[in-house]
């Protein structure tokens, strides 16, 4: 991957080449400014590489159009990045609620699954709050809430414990680790927590774009 600006060209990522086993938690770590956030998103289809493929359940996803990559991530990918992506004008349950619609789960069934990843990620007191109205951790926790909905089958996240207290980061892990060994879903993330380091499966290491395992 190389990004270009005026400044010229920066190689990001230098011949990455990472395979990832279904059901694996699998982390990607490395010092600030390696690549990770690169790597992570390149993977999600949402950076096209400058060279090189990605195949997701199988599938080239380099090659996809627009639409169908936006389509595919929808029903596959559940995101947690740093930044969150909440919809600013909708509530915690809302956001969540928003997701679960476009897999097909409305009414009744939407509301008891909001109730009960909003319970699990310990913000269901603040589930008619806004994100505006929410602090980082809580804003956090909503994204991850929103992120699990109608159990995708690759979760990827970027930090998802940086902006936690010890106790909602404790109960974040325990449930990407339960979705893991029990749902069979990839959990791909980006961390510097020794608390995930215990749970991982596998551990990349990238340094000045190069990954080294
Ligand atoms: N849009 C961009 N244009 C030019 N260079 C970029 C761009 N985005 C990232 N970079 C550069 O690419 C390198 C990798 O950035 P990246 O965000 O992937 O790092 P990271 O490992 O996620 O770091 P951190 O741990 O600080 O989040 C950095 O040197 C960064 O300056
Ligand atoms: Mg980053």
């Amino acid at each position: 991957m190389a990004y270009r600006s005026k400044a010229g060209s920066f190689r990001a990522l230098k011949g990455v080449n990472l395979e990832v086993q279904q059901g694996d938690i699998q982390l990607l770590m490395g010092p600030s400014g390696s690549g990770k956030t690169t790597l992570l998103s390149i993977l999600a289809g949402i950076l096209t590489p400058t060279e090189g493929s990605v195949f997701l359940f199988e599938e080239e996803i380099t090659k996809f159009s627009k639409e169908k990559l936006a389509q595919f991530r929808l029903q596959n990918i559940g995101f947690i990045f740093q930044g969150f992506n909440l919809f600013p004008a909708l509530s915690a349950a809302e956001n969540v609620e928003l997701i679960l619609g476009i897999k097909g789960i409305r009414g009744k069934a939407a509301r008891q699954q909001t109730q009960m990843l909003l319970e699990q990620v310990g913000l269901a007191d603040k589930a008619n709050q806004k994100p505006g109205d929410l602090s980082g951790g809580q804003k956090q926790r909503a994204a991850i809430a929103r992120a699990l909905a109608g159990n995708p089958r690759l979760i990827m996240a970027d930090e998802p414990t940086a902006a936690l207290d010890s106790h909602s980061g404790h109960n974040v892990i325990s449930l990407l680790r339960k979705l893991a060994k029990e749902e069979g879903c990839t959990v791909l993330m980006v961390t510097h927590d020794p608390r995930l380091v215990d749970v991982a499966d596998r551990v990349a290491y990238l340094e000045d774009g190069v990954l080294r395992r």
